[in-house]
């Protein structure tokens, strides 16, 4: 693979294909996880609101890697905003993962699942100066947020002190965010693709698979290396053993006039 990393703008470094665990039970997620570092991936997206931290941890402290060889990234719940508040879930976190630092910390949105935009600024801000603290002890590695847009990145810049780090949002074949590519490009945040398979619909796109027949990849595979190609970290999720294996075989690049074919693609996703 072209690209084994991304940096932060603090330099801490993150491996570049996480293995995504939202929809994954906790049930199932002691054998994904499992199964995903037994193929030989080292970056593990988790969240709170994901309820399957309990076993994403256990999995990841009964295999035998090292801690600091594995990056691990969970999430402040959407509807949790505050100072306080921030520090108690962040405590929550860590002991269900049971592990004594993460590698990184997103606000999970920047507003609860129930109330989508609702203007949550000033709990955001709360949040995002505790999470600065969680960072300034060394209890995290770097912080970020997840399915901000420029309108709620804007105020962390103008009345926090620490630039994100990441903004984790949905990018697919089809779901470009164009502009707010452009914003995090020009304040050095990492993007990271969460649901690069559209959760499994850009999968039956028959541009995408005469495409893919071309590269002798699969659909999978091309829409996970689309995100590389626009400077994205696809964090794909599979509880299929040869499909984990397979999602991060992407050792093949796309030309830049298949990737502007592919950017004109309009998002499937109902
Ligand atoms: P499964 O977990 O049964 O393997 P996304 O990463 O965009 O959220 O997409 C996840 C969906 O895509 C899941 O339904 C997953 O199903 C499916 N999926 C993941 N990888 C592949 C693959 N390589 N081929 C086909 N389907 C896949």
């Amino acid at each position: 693979m072209k690209k084994q990393e991304f940096t932060f703008h603090n330099g801490v470094t993150i491996p570049s294909i996480g293995f995504g665990t939202w929809q994954i039970p906790n049930s199932e997620a002691y054998d994904a996880v499992t199964m995903a570092l037994k193929n030989g991936y080292t970056h593990i997206d988790t969240a709170l609101a994901y309820r399957n931290e309990e076993n994403v941890g256990k999995a990841i402290r009964d295999f035998d890697l090292p801690r600091e060889d594995i990056f691990i990234t969970s999430k402040l719940p959407a509807q949790t905003k505050g100072y306080d508040e921030t520090l108690e879930a962040f405590n929550e976190t860590i002991t269900n993962l049971g592990v004594d630092y993460l590698d990184l910390y997103l606000i999970h949105a920047p507003w609860p699942w129930d109330e989508i935009g609702k203007d949550c600024t000033e709990g955001n801000v709360q949040s995002w100066k505790a999470m600065e603290k969680l960072y300034n002890d060394g209890k995290i590695k770097a912080i970020g947020v997840s399915n901000f847009e420029i309108k709620h990145l804007q105020p962390i810049l103008d009345q926090c002190d620490i630039v994100p780090m990441a903004d984790q949002i949905p990018f697919y074949v089809g779901k470009d965010q164009e502009e707010l590519l452009a914003f995090c490009k020009e304040h050095n945040i990492v993007v990271e693709a969460y649901s690069p398979l559209a959760t499994g619909q850009v999968l039956d796109m028959p541009e995408l698979k005469d495409m893919a027949e071309k590269y002798g990849v699969t659909v999978a595979q091309l829409a996970i290396r689309y995100c590389l190609e626009r400077d994205t970290l696809p964090l794909p999720k599979s509880t299929h053993e040869g499909r984990i294996k397979q999602n991060r075989e992407l050792d093949f690049e796309i030309s830049d006039e298949d990737v502007k074919t592919l950017k004109k693609i309009r998002d499937v996703r109902k």
